[in-house]
């Protein structure tokens, strides 16, 4: 259950399957963690529909558990024009997920729209690569930076809407 006084964070990838149920996951722990779930609504969609409704991807599932978070109750969607309408914050894994996201764009969208890692707050680098074709290290990868960002991201939203 949602609200209009959620502060509302969209990650978007491009299946939804790989990295932004990652930075979902791991997101709404650091928000649990503040007790903020009250206040602050995640999300997650993919650019592309390949994987709609589908479980994150097992090795996706396998690293995070790993690290201690469970990401087998989401389901992937698409991302659509009306996400503009509903989130503060929309939040792309790379290059490439900006680019399509700004083509979506209304012009009247008064949000942040940008990449995930830069709006958080880290300097370098601004992508979190596509694990996809990747293997476990790949994986490890994404979770490490996710798992830098998020808490910065987290601050910011905090600052930037007085919770
Ligand atoms: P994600 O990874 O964008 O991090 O979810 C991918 C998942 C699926 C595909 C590509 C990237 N795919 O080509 O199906």
């Amino acid at each position: 259950m949602t609200n209009s006084y959620m502060t509302k964070v969209l990650f978007v990838c491009l299946g939804n399957i790989c990295r932004s149920p990652t930075a979902h996951a791991l997101f709404q722990a650091e928000v649990n963690k503040a007790n903020l779930q009250g206040r602050i609504f995640v999300d997650s969609a993919g650019t592309g529909d390949w994987h709609v409704g589908g479980q994150p991807d097992k090795r996706a599932q396998k690293t995070a558990l790993e690290y201690g978070y469970d990401m087998s109750h989401l389901r992937a969607r698409q991302v659509s024009v009306s996400d503009f309408s509903e989130f503060d914050y929309i939040l792309g894994m790379d290059q490439q997920n900006l680019f399509d996201l700004k083509a979506l764009k209304p012009s009247s969208y008064q949000g942040v729209l940008g990449l995930f890692l830069t709006e958080s707050g880290i300097k370098e680098p601004d992508e979190v690569p596509d694990p996809y074709y990747g293997g476990e290290l790949h994986f490890n990868h994404v979770i490490q930076l996710v798992e830098q960002a998020v808490r910065g991201l987290l601050d910011r939203i905090r600052k930037e809407h007085k919770l």
